[in-house]
């Protein structure tokens, strides 16, 4: 199993989870990060440090599509181990449905 990153994250981004990772599988998109399936070692600490409880066991179901997305730009983002600034208007995205479809974003973000 892995854990998963999903729509919760979108253009929120508070970035609590790579501060806590302890293989550093975490990847920045522009707008959110994704967990790399296959480095992940499902120890489920980044899980209650999610401030908008973006991230997910796989276990859960539903959540096939965000394991893939997870996967194909966990390949082509940069990796991201120290937490920078989340977006200035993170918390008006706190909570808003249909985030993929309105906000996502394949462009990769900065990386550290
Ligand atoms: Fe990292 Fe553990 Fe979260 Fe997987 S479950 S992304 S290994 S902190
Ligand atoms: Fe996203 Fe939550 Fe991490 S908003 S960047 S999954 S702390």
């Amino acid at each position: 199993m892995t854990y998963v990153v999903i729509d919760a994250c979108i253009r929120c981004k508070f970035m609590d989870c790579v501060e806590v990772c302890p293989v550093d599988c975490f990847y920045e998109g522009e707008n959110m990060l994704v967990i790399h399936p296959d480095e992940c070692i499902d120890c489920g600490v980044c899980e209650p440090e999610c401030p908008v409880d973006a991230i997910k066991p796989d276990t859960e179901s539903g959540l096939e599509s965000w394991l893939e997305l997870n996967r194909k730009f966990a390949e082509t983002w940069p990796n991201i181990t120290v937490k920078g600034t989340p977006p200035a208007d993170a918390k008006q995205f706190e909570g808003e449905t249909g985030k993929l479809e309105k906000y996502f974003s394949a462009n990769p973000g900065e990386g550290t």
